[in-house]
């Protein structure tokens, strides 16, 4: 049987952890799960049923009640495609605030080490390689600046058609740094054992050829 291995890619937003991480999932032919996605998917029910951060019976009840999974690179919520529903500003926000809460988190991880239990996977999120799978194989921290993690964020959500500004993206990416590495459970941080790769002058196939050159398999 082929070796079963973990590759953890953490970091902030919009440093292109999702592009990379389907990439090397393709070419390692393994399993991309992408932890954020999930937490979006969370944010975007909650809006759907207004249920606010702090109605805590609510975000239980919801939790149990809620079915979240992959199939074929779709993201599945009780059964429906969301994948384009869940990545404007507004769920990025909801996505940020709800993941917050120690309730969902422990959910929400729980999920995801089952996902990686029995497999080869490439996780991409915040806390993959400090909480979700510590003992990963391979570890990497990707980041960029903000301003250059915001302008690739900027042309991603023109091309898609939404109506933003660069200032108005910039912002965003500013306070999602904040509240992801502030918040009390599970901040955003470097696993001490995880490779740092800063990507602002890099190539997207730079950064894949780089990451691929560090796995065996
Ligand atoms: O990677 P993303 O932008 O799709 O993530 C959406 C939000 O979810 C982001 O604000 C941080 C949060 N998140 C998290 O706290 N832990 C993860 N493993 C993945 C995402």
């Amino acid at each position: 049987m082929d070796r079963i291995f973990r590759i953890a890619i953490d970091g902030p937003s919009g440093a292109g952890k999702s592009t990379i991480a389907k990439a090397i999932a393709a070419k390692l032919n393994i399993d991309y799960i992408d932890t954020g996605a999930m937490y979006r998917a969370l944010g975007y029910k909650m809006l759907q049923l207004g249920i606010s951060e702090d109605q805590e019976d609510a975000v239980a009840r919801l939790l149990e009640e809620t079915e979240i999974d992959f199939s074929k690179g779709d993201i599945i919520l009780d059964g429906q495609i969301i994948n384009n529903m869940i990545r404007t500003p507004e769920i990025s926000m909801k996505a940020s605030a709800c993941s917050a809460l120690g309730i969902v988190r422990k959910h929400l991880v729980k999920v995801q080490q089952e996902m990686g239990a029995r497999k080869s996977v490439i996780m991409d999120g915040r806390d993959i390689g400090t909480d979700v799978f510590p003992d990963a194989e391979y570890k990497f921290f990707i980041t960029a600046t903000p301003e250059e993690r915001a302008n690739r964020r900027y042309k991603e959500l023109i091309a898609k058609g939404e109506n933003v500004t660069y200032e108005d993206t910039l912002k965003s990416i500013i306070e999602r740094d904040y509240n992801d590495s502030h918040r009390a459970v599970s901040p955003l941080r470097k696993a001490d054992d995880a490779e740092e790769v800063d990507t602002t002058e890099m190539t997207v196939d730079q950064v894949i050829d780089y990451i691929c050159s560090k796995i065996d398999v």
